[in-house]
């Protein structure tokens, strides 16, 4: 039977294929998936049985509940100055990864170019590639930080060229951008009339950094779609609660989009999303404190075993080098987990220029990081000797 051509252009995603693998073997350490090792906290999952017990089982507004719609709008501008209206300029989505597929479908045309830096997350072309747009990449490497130069981003703009993407903290690079190079971006999207996606998952996951908010920049406001959620930063990856806020008009298309796919966000995910917007941020802050202490102990362990890695300035991902080895990315993913038990991404899976780098996530214990590194630096020896 028929396959659309345009979904079978499109791979299964890298990461899944390995952890298929790594699932079937015993005692791997893992710094594969990309999701925080902490249980979401027991506030925020006792908000949500206490909303079941009273029987909130139903549909909500498509929008989400506007109470958390208001308390989102209300941290937004409480954190970096920018205002929301909760009532038309916030959508309640099912995770980020929702959000992002919703945008692409709200503003593109079929051909329409999309410009994305990699290595980036894995799911952004495929978005683009299934709402009929073609993404064009601009390659970034260690060397500039993983960090695109705005001349870059420009020499990609085409006629055809309708939004920007852009994601610091940065998965899997944990590069931050600062706010001159964004704002200079920013400059580019106005010169050629283009969107700004920001997706801004990891704000809250940075380590001595100021995260820019792309909106608040000059010029930027009217044309960006910022899109945010509660998995990483409150360890809620399995309630699926993401957001989107961008002007009313591009929102309510969004809305309409969301609607007939997949009608609202589950009611009880919102519940708790509501406990974490009131009383989440003590957790949160510990486990952002966690993951710093563990970023340490992982950059140095990298780079003393000869794999250069920059340090990330967030989210909780190492992004190191492992071009010195000879081998490709996937090799030495491969090798490492057959021969040492230690599950990490190889970098190709999030872009062509991810090759010669591989994810190690950082979001597990400091006893496991230690193991794991223990087992990397015998493996490198090994392989160089
Ligand atoms: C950059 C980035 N955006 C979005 C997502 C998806 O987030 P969600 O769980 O909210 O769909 C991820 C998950 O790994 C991510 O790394």
């Amino acid at each position: 039977m028929h396959i659309s051509s345009k979904i079978k252009s499109v791979p299964p995603s890298g990461i899944r294929k390995f952890f298929d693998i790594v699932s079937q073997m015993k005692d791997v350490v893992s710094l594969g998936v990309g999701e925080p090792d902490f249980v979401t906290p027991w506030r925020i999952r006792e908000a949500c049985i206490y909303s079941l017990g009273k029987g909130y089982t139903t549909y909500t507004s498509n929008y989400g509940l506007l109470e958390l719609r208001r308390l989102i709008a209300a941290d937004i501008e409480k954190t970096y100055g920018v205002e929301y209206n909760p009532e038309n300029q916030l959508l309640i989505t099912v995770g980020a990864s929702e959000a992002i597929m919703l945008v692409m479908h709200a503003i593109l045309e079929p051909g329409d170019e999309v410009i994305i830096p990699e290595p980036c997350f894995v799911a952004y072309k495929p978005c683009v590639i299934f709402a009929g747009g073609n993404p064009v990449t601009v390659c970034t490497d260690h060397t500039s930080g993983f960090l695109p130069a705005p001349e870059e981003i420009e020499a990609a703009v085409t006629p055809r060229t309708r939004a920007i993407f852009l994601s610091y903290p940065n998965n899997p690079t944990g590069a931050v951008m600062p706010k001159e190079t964004l704002q200079a971006i920013v400059d580019i999207a106005v010169k050629h009339n283009l969107y700004i996606i920001s997706d801004d998952i990891y704000d809250k996951l940075i380590y001595g950094e100021t995260h820019t908010c792309i909106p608040s920049l000059p010029g930027a406001y009217q044309r960006t779609v910022y899109v945010n959620g509660f998995s990483k930063a409150y360890a809620m990856t399995g309630w699926r609660i993401g957001f989107a806020a961008a002007n009313p008009e591009l929102l309510e298309a969004m809305m309409k989009v969301h609607q007939y796919m997949v009608m609202c966000a589950p009611i009880m995910a919102q519940m708790a999303a509501i406990e974490a917007m009131k009383n989440g941020e003590q957790d949160m802050q510990d486990m952002v404190r966690q993951y710093n202490h563990r970023r340490g102990l992982i950059v140095k362990s990298l780079n003393n075993m000869g794999l250069e890695c920059t340090t990330p300035k967030g989210a909780f991902y190492a992004f190191p080098s492992i071009k010195s080895t000879g081998l490709s990315s996937e090799e030495f993913a491969e090798k490492l987990l057959l021969e040492e038990k230690v599950a990490v991404v190889p970098g190709n899976s999030f872009g062509d220029c991810g090759e010669g780098y591989v994810r190690c996530a950082y979001a597990t214990s400091i006893q496991n990081i230690q193991i794991a590194m223990e087992r990397m630096s015998r493996f490198v020896k090994k392989i160089s000797s």
